[in-house]
Order: structure tokens, then sequence, then C-alpha cells
């Protein structure tokens, strides 16, 4: 099993520790202040734990062509695999919403790509927190194997 292209998929990421995870919070709520979003003025931080370790981040990029702005899960996805990360365990979103937000339904298919079991936490700025499977917030996905069936 390799643990690049579209092979990995069956590779079950192992649990992140308690120190893993509070030290990936961290980094999603401090990416979030630096978040780009003068239009939607929701701002949001994503921290990706790599298989190895790494943590790498994104936050949302907003534009004044709408569409064209990215939302903070995909840009951290987008960091890692410059950085050569394409193999994940856990991700943590922060926003300053009320309530913990999952990922969008777009953001929730680029992250099954490369970690179908990952484990997603939401948090918030007023220490509020969610935790999910990607497999519960997206089942029945489309993945690289669904392409096998051509
Ligand atoms: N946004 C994210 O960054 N991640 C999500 O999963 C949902 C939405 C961003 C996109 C936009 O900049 C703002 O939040 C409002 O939708």
């Amino acid at each position: 099993m390799t643990k690049s292209g579209a092979t990995h998929e069956a590779v079950l990421p192992s649990s992140p520790s308690d120190t893993e995870l509070s030290a990936l919070r961290t980094r999603a709520l401090a990416v979030m202040a630096r978040a780009y979003a003068p239009y939607s003025n929701f701002r949001v931080g994503a921290a990706l734990l790599g298989e190895d370790g790494a943590v790498v981040e994104g936050c949302n990029v907003e534009n004044a062509s709408y569409p064209a702005g990215i939302c903070a899960e995909r840009a951290a996805v987008a960091a890692a695999v410059a950085a050569g990360v394409q193999s994940f365990r856990a991700i943590a979103v922060a926003t300053e919403a009320e309530e913990p937000t999952p990922p969008c339904g777009i953001c929730r298919q680029m992250l099954v790509e490369f970690a179908p079991d990952l484990l997603v936490v939401s948090v918030t700025s007023g220490g509020r927190e969610s935790r999910w499977t990607l497999g519960e917030l997206l089942p029945e996905a489309f993945t690289p194997k669904s392409l096998d069936r051509r």
C-alpha cells in the first residue's frame, strides 16, 4: 500500500492523541484570525494533521467575484499536497459561530479523496466543540475507487 495516489484509500489512520488534537485546535483558531472574509464576515480556519504528525493550515480566502473564493478546508488540503503531505488523520475547523460548523459539501468531497476515515473536529472561538468522522458526514462517497467501475 502506498501513501500516494489513489491506492491509499484503505489505510486506516491511527487516532490522534489528546496532545495532537489540542495543538490542532490551537492552530485552527490561529489561522482563522488570518482569514480574508470581508464579504461574509465568516472567518474559518482549518488545520490538517498529516499521517506523519505534520500540521498544515488553511483559511478561507474570499474574492470580489464571490465564487472565486475558497474555503479553509480546501485551502488546507491544497497547501498540504503542495508540501508533500497526502495522508491525513484529523482536521480541526475553527469558526466564530455560536455552534460548531461541519465542513461544506465541496470540502467533504475534497477531503474524502485523501482521508475517508478522517476525524473532523469543529471548534468555536467560544469554546464549543463537535466531532464527526468524515464517513458520517459524507456516506456513500464518490472516491478514487468509484472510477474503477469505468
Ligand atoms: N467556508 C469555509 O471556509 N468552510 C466551510 O466548510 C464552509 C464555508 C467559508 C466560505 C466563505 O468564505 C464563508 O465561509 C461563508 O460561507
